[in-house]
């Protein structure tokens, strides 16, 4: 995913150009990589917030951070569960650590997954990150949930095959 415009490069290229930040391109996230999935959210909800007259400079890097954890495809599937209750307080701590966040980004990180993870969004840039994420990422499980069936769909087929030619 490449984006080309000009001033949203401009909002994210200190966070685009981080080293740890670029290892979330090798974790896997919805069925892609966690870095497409925080581009992809960064920049649908920085549109929405320039439309709507809202600080979208806070909303691209708040967004752009609000999934910026380290901890990926090793992790059990149980892990990997209980992850989905904590992971904003963690990506809370990483984003702190590399960069110079504002109120409103540290709000929209820590509550992204509200009311799951129970910290309200204080700020209308809060609640429309939280919106779009679950949106975009509700149709990314759908896709990676649909891709999956259908590969042990073929699995089944192809075994079936086998044993009615024997
Ligand atoms: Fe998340
Ligand atoms: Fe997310």
């Amino acid at each position: 995913m490449y984006i080309k415009e000009k001033e949203y490069r401009g909002i994210v290229k200190e966070i685009l150009r981080n080293t740890t930040f670029k290892q979330m391109y090798n974790i896997e996230h919805h069925g892609i990589s966690r870095w497409e999935h925080l581009l992809k959210i960064s920049y649908h909800s920085y549109r929405i917030a320039k439309k709507l007259r809202m600080d979208y400079v806070s909303v691209a890097r708040g967004a752009l951070l609000h999934d910026f954890y380290l901890d990926g495809d090793e992790r059990c599937a149980k892990r990997k569960f209980l992850d989905t209750f904590v992971h904003p307080k963690k990506a809370l701590e990483t984003s702190n650590n590399f960069f110079s966040i504002n109120e409103i980004e540290k709000n929209i990180i820590v509550s992204h997954m509200f009311p799951i993870y129970p910290v309200l969004p204080k700020y209308k840039e809060s609640v429309l990150v939280n919106i779009v994420d679950k949106v975009i990422g509700a149709c990314e499980m759908l896709r990676e949930y649909r891709y999956k069936c259908k590969y042990r769909f073929n699995y089944l087929f192809v075994l079936l095959l086998i044993v009615i030619s024997n």
